[in-house]
């Protein structure tokens, strides 16, 4: 595919459509005013008619043989005064899978002049958008529904009279490059059922990425973790004849420092639930419970082509859970990397348990910070629906930061509290810890299970249970994975570069004077 900057001039534009913004006030300006003129006012009569109100999801294809591009579709984008870039993914997505329904495979973009002061994200989300669109989940059939595919896609940098900066457009869309192939990588794991994505088939594909983009690869095999004395990810593992993998990605981009970034994602490539066994409606949605996983592997491969100044560590504890003659069961006793003893009263809270290990993992190969992400709790579903994912704690200040970074992607978090005394609740009769504490506050006291893991290194747990996947399409995304936590953790990796970039450059002034 072609991903390029064009100028709007008519012989310019070659594409088989030019997408256009429209604001839900209904007033024309820049782009979509510029082609309502060359239209004869039809985007006009459309609103006028109120066909279209502008709303984001709403799209109008005009047709025009006087027109360059032979075809318009004018896009909602929603409310004008509310409008942020972050907006324009979910625009050009809608564009390309209504586009791309009607085989349309050439598609040029205007941007709204609202995108002027923020150009090079501008074109970054948009790209992302535009490629996450073109995902679908039919590759399996022997005959896929008509997939959507994107040959070529041009950003215009002009609207109407306006000339948009070319070089910040290029820079944001190499960006939105990067990231939207990383997200939709993630997805295409998450989408490969269980019957191929399995532990073994996890650590194939990491062992590519770190060959593409030049990271160092490990990954633990049963053996080797019975040496580490990892007896929770082994206890998971066990009903399953699919070995388990400890597998770890290593980016190091600032030799300067041994702070590291460890990214952390719940790879359980099917959750049966074990002897204590899922009912069987909607089961099948289980392979998408190694989506943190995918999302650490994905978030490696966008950060080596980045390449921000910071190291990251990815780590993915990844197995099966299955019930079977030598499964573990309710009320046994496993033991930690760290030696903590857990009390198995659920073995469906077997996430906790394979992070548990992988906690413990990034602390010994020094992990200074920590952020996990993991579909963990069905009570995350409950609480916050498909809406954001819950983000917890042991370090306000880390949190919050992370939050507000994460406000300038197309992903949601949100934050929730780490009471002390779910210390307590999380406490086992007969071991250190049990692993299911029953229903009362499920997200809360999973995490609080989590933070006996990390000692006093500052961590953040992401729980995505009901952000990693939908089940309804959207205009701008097919049903299934969605991505997360991809755009997340690459942008909390570059903010850590800058700011301990930022630091190192106060410390040398703070020495020369
Ligand atoms: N993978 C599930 C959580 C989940 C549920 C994710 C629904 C997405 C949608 C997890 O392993 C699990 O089974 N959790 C249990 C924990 C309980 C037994 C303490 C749950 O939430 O019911
Ligand atoms: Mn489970
Ligand atoms: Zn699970």
């Amino acid at each position: 595919m072609q991903i390029h900057v064009t100028s709007g001039a008519p012989g310019a534009l070659r594409a088989g459509a030019l997408v256009v913004p429209i604001f839900a006030d209904g007033r024309l300006d820049g782009a979509a005013q510029a082609a309502d003129t060359e239209l004869g006012g039809a985007i006009a009569d459309i609103l006028a008619s109120g066909e279209i109100k502008g709303n984001v999801g709403d799209v109008a294809l005009i047709h025009a043989a006087s027109h360059p591009t032979k075809r318009v579709l004018a896009v909602g984008v929603g409310k004008r005064e509310k409008f942020e870039v972050a907006a324009l993914a979910k625009y050009a997505g809608t564009a390309v899978r209504h586009l791309g329904k009607r085989n349309i495979t050439s598609i040029a973009f205007a941007l709204p002049l609202e995108a002027l002061p923020h150009l090079e994200h501008a074109a970054s989300f948009l790209v992302e958008g535009a490629l996450a669109g073109t995902i679908d989940s039919t590759t399996y059939r022997t005959e896929p529904d008509k997939l959507i595919t994107l040959d070529d896609l041009a950003v215009v940098s002009t609207a109407g009279p306006h000339e948009f900066d070319k070089a910040a457009l290029e820079t944001g869309i190499e960006r939105g490059r990067i990231i939207g192939e990383a997200v939709n990588f993630a997805r295409t794991l998450a989408l490969t059922p269980a019957n191929d994505m399995t532990p073994t088939c996890l650590e194939r594909h990491a062992a590519e990425i770190a060959k593409k983009v030049g990271l160092t690869f490990h990954a633990l095999d049963e053996a080797q973790m019975l040496e580490k004395k990892m007896g929770a990810i082994l206890g998971v593992s066990r009903g399953s004849d699919e070995e388990a993998r400890m597998i770890v990605l290593e980016y190091r981009g600032d030799p300067s420092t041994s702070d590291k970034l460890a990214l952390v994602g719940k790879g359980l490539t099917f959750d049966s639930g074990g002897i204590s066994i899922k009912p069987a409606e909607n089961m099948h949605e289980m392979k998408y419970d190694m989506c943190g996983g995918a999302g650490v592997l994905a978030a490696m491969l966008a950060i080596g082509e980045l390449k921000p100044k910071v190291n990251v560590i990815g780590i993915v504890p990844s197995s099966e859970n299955l019930p079977g003659s030598r499964a573990m069961k309710p009320g046994d006793i496993l033991r930690a990397m760290n030696g903590k003893t857990i009390e198995v009263i659920n073995t469906d809270a077997e996430g906790r348990l394979i992070l548990a290990d992988a906690l413990c993992y990034a602390r010994e190969l020094g992990a200074t910070k920590i952020v996990d992400a993991a579909t963990l709790t069905g009570a995350m579903v409950v609480a916050l629906g498909h809406s954001a994912a819950g983000t917890m704690s042991n370090d306000d200040a880390f949190r919050d930061r992370f939050l507000e970074i994460a406000k300038d992607t197309t992903e949601k978090y949100w934050p929730l509290p780490l009471f002390e005394e779910f210390n307590v609740t999380i406490k086992s009769e007969i071991a250190d810890l049990r692993n299911s504490t029953g229903r009362v506050a499920g997200s809360l006291t999973a995490a609080a299970f989590l933070q006996a893991f990390v000692g006093d290194t500052p961590w953040i747990h992401l729980d995505i249970a009901g952000t990693a996947y939908t089940d309804s399409e959207t205009p701008s995304l097919a049903k299934g994975p969605t991505g997360y936590p991809v755009r997340a953790f690459v942008a909390l990796a570059e903010d850590t570069a800058m700011n301990s970039h930022a630091r190192n450059g106060a410390a040398r002034a703070t020495t020369a004077t």
